[in-house]
């Protein structure tokens, strides 16, 4: 046995010790990764520093801030960059091919750091790492990554951690799937006046295209007490606005003991004192009751946007797409919402290419896109995953058609949003204040509750505050204003 593969000793009596039940344990092993953070601190006479770097969706930015948590609790600071942390982690993202590219391509340079750092600790995590390929070549290819786990067991990362820090090799735990929801862990929130909260995990959907059902498992919910208590001691603690997050709100509660639809739980939300601004994301077309429709319209809290992927316009592909509406549906859907809804802001997600895609299927989708008036559409080329159905299928559209028919697209979708946002200008919203702009001196940005931006000269005392804001100019995705 080579000397790498002995089991450190202090390691051994540290998991010996550790508690069985679930949140006691990861709390003991924040306690044993910050006595020994506190020692490394000592030997190097600085504070350690860490990074945590996020990919895809905001399930994942939510994973991260949970991430993040427990590495400060256990002692570590905020890096700037990548150069100077000890620490890195990457939260990724497999749903499009381009993602998986990017981190290999900068796993390379962790690499390079690592050789100057050689006590530099890297780990990856995130729904990559849930696809065996991904695993094998991060196991041939890059040794020099120290810890690798997955979605299911992210709760246990302070265990992982202290594993990690304790031991030479490579540690790479990844669950298939869970059946448990642990809550109460530390998070360390981006911003201090709004929060994403989870309502729900998984997906039970299956679209042709897609690997997330894969790689974060079957949905689960959260029960509403349990999501309630969060939202109030968010908002005990500063935050006003929130956005509840699964990959398809409008299936949440089904599997519960004592099962409550999402309007339900909505409308449960509303109810919290001091909130101000409600978001979430995202609705599945097939579930959207008439009861959303209903709270939506009728709480002034939850925001008049709606995001509603289409992913095509055309019934033939939705249908092998295994969407389960026709173009038709949605449309009444869409009119159904805005009859209720008036200033309602939709936008939607479109996939271009996907197999089979012939051009009248794909002037279906400019059709709908032209009857809907989006506000803004995320427009992506087909991604082949390997596992799903829709990979399997031979008719692959050829390159040269997607990007054609991609850019036309998006020249039909700039026009459209261009021209829905324009219709804006000269009015004066509320807005709640998020950032100090980068590009703009003496400017700062912030959100309108239709989602549009809006850049005004402020301070950082503004930040999350709500001010009403005069549209003074469109600039195409966004505009410039004058707070009132
Ligand atoms: N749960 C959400 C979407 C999650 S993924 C929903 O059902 O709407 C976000 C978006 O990525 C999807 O809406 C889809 O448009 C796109 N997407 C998913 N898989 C893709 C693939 N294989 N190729 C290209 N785009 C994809
Ligand atoms: Fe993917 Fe469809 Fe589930 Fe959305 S609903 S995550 S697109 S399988
Ligand atoms: Fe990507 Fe996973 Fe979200 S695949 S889009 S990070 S659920």
């Amino acid at each position: 046995m080579s000397k790498k593969t002995i089991v450190n000793p202090k390691l051994y009596e540290i998991i010996e010790n550790a508690p069985e039940e679930e949140v006691k344990r990861q709390e003991y092993f924040i306690e044993k990764l910050k006595e020994e953070i506190h020692s490394r601190e000592q030997r190097l006479g600085r504070k350690l520093k860490c990074m945590v770097n996020t990919f895809g969706c905001q399930m994942n930015a939510r994973d991260s801030e949970k991430i993040l948590g427990i590495l400060e609790k256990a002692g570590y600071e905020e890096a700037e960059d990548e150069k100077h942390a000890d620490f890195v982690i990457y939260n990724t993202c497999t749903v499009r091919e381009n993602a998986n590219n990017k981190v290999y391509g900068r796993l390379g340079y962790l690499g390079s750091l690592k050789k100057k750092n050689p006590e530099m600790i890297i780990a990856l995590c995130g729904c990559m790492m849930q696809e065996e390929h991904v695993r094998e070549k991060i196991k041939e290819s890059y040794r020099y990554v120290d810890l690798v786990f997955g979605t299911h067991n992210i709760y246990k990362f302070a265990e992982l951690m202290v594993n990690a820090v304790y031991t030479n090799k490579q540690i790479m735990e990844v669950w298939d799937s869970t059946d448990k929801i642990v809550e109460e862990l530390p998070i360390v929130r981006k911003y201090s006046f709004k929060s994403g909260i989870n309502i729900m995990f998984g997906c039970n959907n299956f679209c042709s295209y897609c690997i997330v059902p894969y790689v974060r498992g079957r949905e689960r919910s959260r029960k509403p007490e349990d999501i309630i208590n969060e939202i109030k001691s968010l908002v005990n603690d500063g935050v006003s606005e929130i956005m509840l997050l699964g990959q398809n709100v409008n299936s949440y509660g089904k599997g519960l003991e004592n099962p409550i639809t999402f309007a339900e739980l909505l409308h449960q939300i509303t109810e919290i004192d001091g909130l101000r601004r409600i978001r979430f994301m995202t609705s599945h077309p097939k579930d959207l009751s008439d009861e959303l429709i209903d709270v939506m319209a009728s709480s002034p809290k939850i925001c008049k946007h709606l995001h509603l992927p289409v992913q095509s316009g055309s019934t033939d592909i939705l249908k092998v797409m295994n969407r389960r509406y026709t173009k038709e549906q949605y449309l009444m859907l869409v009119d159904k919402i805005k009859a209720r809804i008036p200033d309602i802001s939709l936008t939607t997600d479109i996939i271009v290419g996907f197999p089979g895609e012939t051009e009248e299927d794909f002037e279906e989708t400019i059709d709908l896109v032209e009857k809907v008036q989006y506000d803004s559409i995320f427009t992506f080329i087909y991604s082949k995953r390997t596992g799903t159905p829709a990979a399997k299928m031979g008719n692959q559209v050829p390159e040269e058609d997607v990007s054609r028919r991609f850019d036309r697209l998006l020249n039909v979708v700039q026009d459209i949003s261009a021209k829905r946002m324009e219709r804006l200008t000269g009015r004066t919203y509320e807005v709640l204040v998020e950032d100090i702009n980068t590009q703009l001196e003496g400017f700062v940005t912030g959100r309108l509750e239709n989602n549009a931006i809006v850049h005004f000269k402020g301070n950082t005392s503004l930040i999350g505050q709500y001010l009403n804001v005069h549209l003074d100019e469109c600039k195409g995705f966004y505009f410039l204003g004058t707070a009132v």
